[in-house]
């Protein structure tokens, strides 16, 4: 059978427990995961660049995953890395119907391209990059929430 290589894409900004959660659990059923750490734009928090760098350490012990910057469509970034599919993580309804509409609008630009969803462990679908920021921004802690050198990124970041 050849290689199974999936995408799984998302602005990480920044990369929580919930994220990780689903990462390692893709590379436990594909070969080969690509994250794909999309920009915001104007809207980014930590840089993509750094954001990259935090995913890998993150990651690092995990052979078959490695991490790029991407910008454009999605399905183009996916046909590049010439992935089989797109994995997902969905933590609640709302992000279920979310889903469900970027998926429809993907498979119109890319008509066979295929997704693949995760479902979040309860106790970690609470979690989101907002959050994170958020609770880091009124100086709570986020060490429950994601892992320790992203906490001290975010951390900095608000020092600066
Ligand atoms: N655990 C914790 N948080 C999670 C999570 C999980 N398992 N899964 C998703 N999230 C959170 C993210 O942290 C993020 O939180 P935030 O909004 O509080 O920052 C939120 O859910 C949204 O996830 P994310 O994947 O970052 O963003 P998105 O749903 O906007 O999608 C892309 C990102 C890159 C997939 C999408 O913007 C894209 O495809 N961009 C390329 C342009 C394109 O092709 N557009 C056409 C699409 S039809």
């Amino acid at each position: 059978m050849s290689e199974r290589h999936v995408l799984y894409p998302g602005s990480f900004d920044p990369v929580t427990l919930g994220h990780l959660d689903i990462l390692h659990r893709a590379l436990d059923l594909f070969d080969r995961v690509t994250v794909a750490v999309a920009s915001r734009g104007k809207a980014d928090f930590l840089p993509p660049e750094e954001r990259v760098a935090l995913l890998a350490e993150a990651i690092a012990d995990r052979p078959g995953c490695r991490v790029v910057t991407f910008s454009g469509l999605l399905v183009d970034e996916a046909r590049r890395q010439k992935v089989c599919a797109v994995v997902r993580g969905i933590r609640t309804s709302a992000d279920y119907e979310h889903e469900w509409s970027l998926a429809g609008v993907n498979q119109r630009l890319a008509p066979g391209s295929e997704y693949v969803y995760l479902l979040a462990r309860p106790e970690l679908a609470a979690i989101s990059s907002t959050l994170v920021r958020d609770v880091a921004r009124h100086g709570g802690s986020v060490a429950e929430l994601v892992p320790a050198k992203v906490a001290d990124a975010v951390r900095r970041h608000y020092k600066r």
